[in-house]
């Protein structure tokens, strides 16, 4: 039976380059859809550049550009990037398309319609001189714990997180009058009526969301939730579709989130499909997964529920929570105004991208905090892409190469490898639909350290010289693991699991499953696998 998956991976603000914290937070995303597609499962894999909201037009105030521009660039760069490293995203968008637009403010009269949108009077700052209410990082003042200088949200001295009520001797950025304060009407979320259903989704899934996303949901409810402003005083942004409210715009956390659902609906169209019933609550095939680093766990297991249940459209709330731990480089909190930052370019003009998605997987944030550093990842390619997968394709088939001009003679595979690798696509499966990724890789790593050691205790450079039978059976189970070892490692590492098949004359369809082999294979251009890098 075909199952639906629905992955969703978190969208990057586009007002810097990705970083290797993106890529360890997003990379599960991306081995998820591979692993189901390989599986002949129907996958729809989005995402997009989140390209309104106050990152970005800070950024462009900075660079004396237009936020659209700044946007663009970035969102550009993304989609490079993401090729690099081959994610194959379903649809990558952004939130500036057109088609999001439409969405998000067709389903924002949606809540609105359920009453889940009402309109609120709440005092606002405001500068008489300026003639406009001010956001809260257009205001600074002095922070009420340390004296430090603040923003209306956040101390830059002790980086308290402040309320802009609290912030002492406010005043307007622009012109540096003070601040007054101003009744100003906004629509709010009716968030504090999803109470129980958010309680339930968490007890409903303790056993697929991550732990960190428990806790935090958890956490977040026991607070108690309050209603939210969805509206922001905002010239950039998707405008508010409501009467009266043209000076503002839709709160940018409302409108990302919604982009899973608007690039879902884009995908379902453009292949015909009804999206509504992909992603149907009663759909019992239908898994759904949503992708991020730790930062973003609140809006993804608070706000988006709430907001799919405000819908009312019976859609399916999110299964799993693959949320990430952060990335350190160097033992140190990665920053960019610090200059401590690795950005994925980097990254990707040192190593290629299989290297850098192993790495990334074995030693990435799945549980808890890593450590990034450059020797560390040499290190880890040297020893495992080189010398524990790279170096068992090698030895088994330049020896062929040398003794018998590329021409693998068909011998009998070992049972125990047959049953043995059986066990290994269901286990790792296994793994990888729980979103335990590191497990599952690990366990293809001791399926290739098998295959070393089988060669070994073998030892077919022996047997070819005794029992040409034995060593051609030998190396035709051998043959056989390494074909399937490539599969295994295909969501993990692509590059260097076609490679193999190829080297092995097979086509590149790959399917989750023990492929078998029969006659005499005759071995395509043997090449190197992994080079070994220096230090
Ligand atoms: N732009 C946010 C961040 O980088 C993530 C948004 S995820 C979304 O932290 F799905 F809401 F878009
Ligand atoms: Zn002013």
């Amino acid at each position: 039976m075909k199952r639906q998956i629905f992955i969703g991976g978190a969208w990057p603000y586009a007002n810097y380059f990705l970083h290797v914290g993106h890529v360890a937070a997003l990379l599960p995303g991306d081995i998820i859809a591979k692993y189901y597609r390989s599986n002949n499962d129907e996958v729809i894999y989005v995402s997009g550049s989140d390209c309104h909201g106050t990152p970005i037009t800070l950024r462009a105030k900075e660079e004396k550009k237009e936020p659209k521009e700044i946007a663009s660039f970035y969102h550009e760069e993304f989609r490079k990037t993401f090729d690099n490293l081959d994610f194959e995203y379903d649809e990558y968008s952004s939130t500036m398309s057109e088609y999001h637009e439409k969405y998000v403010q067709k389903m924002f009269l949606r809540l609105v319609q359920n009453e889940y949108i009402y309109e609120k009077e709440v005092e606002q700052d405001y500068c008489e001189h300026c003639n406009k209410f001010l956001s809260d990082r257009e205001i600074i003042g002095t922070c009420p714990h340390c004296g430090g200088i603040s923003t209306g949200d956040q101390c830059e001295n002790c980086n308290a997180s402040l309320n802009s009520s609290e912030v002492i001797n406010k005043k307007c950025k622009e012109c540096s009058n003070l601040t007054t304060l101003k009744n100003n009407k906004h629509l709010y979320f009716k968030l504090s009526s999803f109470k129980d259903v958010l309680q339930n989704l968490i007890n409903k899934n303790k056993n697929t969301w991550r732990n960190n996303a428990l806790g935090e949901a958890q956490k977040y409810l026991n607070l108690g939730l309050l209603d939210r402003a969805a509206t922001r005083q905002l010239e950039w942004g998707i405008p508010v579709p409501v009467k009266g409210y043209e000076d503002k715009r839709i709160y940018v956390w409302i409108e990302a989130v919604m982009g899973y659902l608007s690039v879902g609906q884009e995908v379902a169209d453009k292949r015909s499909i009804d999206f509504s019933k992909f992603i149907n609550d009663d759909n019992p095939n239908l898994r759904t997964y949503y992708v991020h680093g730790k930062d973003n766990i609140p809006f993804h297991t608070i706000i988006f529920p709430a907001l799919i249940k405000g819908l009312n459209l019976n859609y399916r709330l999110p299964d799993y929570i693959i949320s990430s731990e952060y990335v350190n480089l160097n033992d140190k909190k990665m920053s960019k105004s610090k200059g401590n930052l690795i950005t994925a370019n980097e990254l990707l003009e040192m190593f290629e991208s299989d290297t850098i998605r192993f790495y990334l997987t074995l030693k990435g944030p799945e549980k808890n905090d890593s450590n990034c550093t450059i020797d560390d990842i040499i290190q880890i390619h040297n020893k495992f892409l080189v010398g524990t997968i790279g170096n068992f394709v090698n030895r088994n088939l330049s020896f062929i190469n040398k003794k018998f001009a590329g021409t693998i003679k068909e011998g009998q595979i070992d049972n125990n490898v047959i049953n043995l690798t059986k066990d290994k696509f269901r286990e790792v499966g296994n793994l990888i639909e729980k979103g335990e990724l590191k497990s599952a890789l690990n366990n293809i790593v001791d399926y290739a350290m098998f295959a070393n050691k089988y060669y070994d205790e073998n030892q077919p450079w022996i047997k070819v010289k005794e029992n040409i039978d034995e060593f051609n059976n030998i190396t035709y189970t051998c043959v056989f693991i390494m074909l399937n070892l490539a599969k295994l490692l295909y969501p993990f590492i692509p590059n260097g699991s076609k490679k193999i098949r190829k080297i092995l004359g097979l086509n590149e369809n790959i399917t989750w499953d023990v492929e078998n082999i029969s006659g005499d294979i005759k071995i395509q251009n043997l090449d190197i696998l992994y080079k070994f890098i220096e230090n």
